[in-house]
């Protein structure tokens, strides 16, 4: 076809070692397309779509009562935690990999894990290892990163994920070559979502290397998400389960709240759990999927996921993830398409999987400065890589934040605030405008600040703003 063509052309743009590693990753994605084109309508029948089983989500309470054994760091030497490490910052105006920017107290997301893990293997004397699963965007710079972590007790491993071209919208032909001729040949490729987990750790060596190692379990997780840390009583539950019925999946799921219409929600379809996700949903059906009381949870991304049963289902080629395909423009303007899967999507191949509804407390993404904002706060206390939220706050709630376009930046962002403000007793902060704060600011109640266009609000150093407006060059 057309398409092996152009590919053939492209590895021939390739030298050296790099040369295998593309062709492994074309073997991929030829495989992918052609199941692109075979696709036909959307990936589920409405109809068919049924409220999963009573007890196919378990509410977390149920698993933690039951306690855990002293053996605690037997499961542990049975786990391998997962962050997927692919991701730019690029929502938030950074080149490099996400997981390298300062989220508290100079730490990075990435810091914080590594005190995380380190935390927990010199309590329990035990071997946790951490694996990155990167892709060509983060490598280098995060591989760089690594030395600093020499003599810390974690042993730190990466694999890469895939690189794929982009096509063409109308032609379905890769955009790379193109472009190499006009020095943008960076846009031409992409790392294909997370689901490619599962393909790029079986092929990088490194989920047998585990598995010969004795490990069972991977812990995996977005590393933007602060909240994913190694819970002992599911990871209890995972490794009590009895001969022969073991549960091979588990996805933290968490209530939804009107915020979080988005989110892949748990079905059961053809006497499987299944993960729906809003790109699945025939448009007909779009605001019924969003509402809050059908579908009540939604996928943290957090998972556990029973290594043996990765490699049985990648060696029987029986991973099954529909694909969600993402239009792209370019900076030059041209109009692609990528081919990804998400890694939640594999729910339905594997035995005896679980949904366990989780406190919200594990579901903590940074995914804007105004998550940032929070994070970086007194409302959290910060012990051992993990965030909780500070006793001192009297509501169990975050407070709603939403900084405007002159806070996107992580570096402007920065630049804004002299020092973060104390958030303890804030309900809502809307920030719109060239605004700075000074020192030791205080919010409180509902906070509203409005910049108009030329002008600039400075909010003095020491200021408590409580149930207040404050707009145009006004000053306080
Ligand atoms: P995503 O970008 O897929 O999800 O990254 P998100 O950020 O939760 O979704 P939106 O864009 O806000 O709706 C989730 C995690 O997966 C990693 C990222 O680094 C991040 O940690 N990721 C994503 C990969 O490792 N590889 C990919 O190809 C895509």
């Amino acid at each position: 076809s057309s398409m092996d063509t152009e590919l053939e052309k492209l590895v021939d743009t390739v030298s050296g070692t790099d040369r295998d590693v593309c062709k492994k990753d074309f073997k991929g994605f030829k495989n992918l397309f052609h199941r692109f084109l075979q696709v036909k309508g959307p990936s589920v029948e409405w109809i068919k779509i049924k409220r999963p089983p009573e007890d196919s989500i378990q509410p977390y309470d149920k698993i933690a009562a039951r306690g855990l054994p002293d053996s605690v760091a037997d499961s542990l030497n049975k786990l391998v935690v997962v962050k997927l490490n692919g991701g730019l910052g690029t929502s938030m105006g950074c080149k490099g990999p996400k997981s390298l920017i300062s989220v508290r107290n100079e730490n990075t997301f990435l810091d914080l894990t590594v005190q995380q893990i380190e935390h927990l293997n010199k309590t329990y004397n035990t071997d946790v290892p951490l694996v990155l699963m990167n892709s060509f965007n983060t490598d280098e710079d995060t591989t760089k990163i690594l030395q600093k972590y020499t003599h810390h007790r974690v042993k730190i491993h990466t694999f890469n994920q895939s690189r794929y071209p982009r096509m063409h919208k109308e032609s379905l032909l890769p955009v790379a070559a193109n472009l190499s001729m006009t020095g943008q040949n960076a846009d031409g490729w992409y790392p294909p979502g997370h689901g490619d987990i599962y393909a790029s750790f079986y092929n990088s060596g490194l989920l047998d290397q585990l598995i010969a190692q004795g490990k069972e379990y991977i812990f995996v997780s977005n590393i933007d998400n602060l909240g994913a840390t190694v819970d002992l009583h599911i990871l209890h539950h995972l490794v009590s389960q009895p001969n022969g019925k073991g549960c091979e999946f588990v996805m933290e799921v968490t209530d939804k709240t009107r915020a979080d219409v988005k989110g892949g929600t748990l079905i059961q379809y053809e006497g499987k759990l299944r993960l729906l996700e809003i790109a699945q949903v025939p448009k007909a059906h779009v605001d019924e999927f969003k509402s809050v009381s059908k579908f009540k949870i939604f996928n943290t991304n957090n998972l556990w996921i029973s290594l043996p049963a990765i490699k049985r289902l990648q060696e029987q080629n029986a991973m099954d993830m529909e694909i969600i395909v993402n239009p792209k423009t370019l900076d030059g303007g041209l109009n692609v398409i990528q081919l990804e899967t998400a890694v939640g999507a594999a729910i339905k191949c594997f035995d005896n999987a679980l949904g366990i509804n989780v406190p919200r407390s594990r579901f903590l993404p940074v995914k804007t400065t105004s998550d940032l904002l929070l994070v970086m706060s007194n409302l959290y206390s910060l012990e051992a890589g993990c965030l909780t939220m500070s006793p001192k706050r009297e509501f169990p709630t975050t407070p709603h934040v939403k900084l405007g376009s002159s806070f996107t930046k992580v570096q402007e962002y920065l630049t804004r605030f002299e020092s973060i403000p104390d958030m303890l007793e804030l309900d809502h902060l809307t920030v719109s405008g060239d605004v700075t704060f000074g020192k030791n600011v205080s919010l409180k109640g509902t906070v509203i600040i409005i910049a108009n266009h030329g002008d600039r609000i400075d909010i003095p150093a020491g200021s408590m703003l409580e149930n207040k407006i404050v707009s145009g060059n006004l000053r306080i």
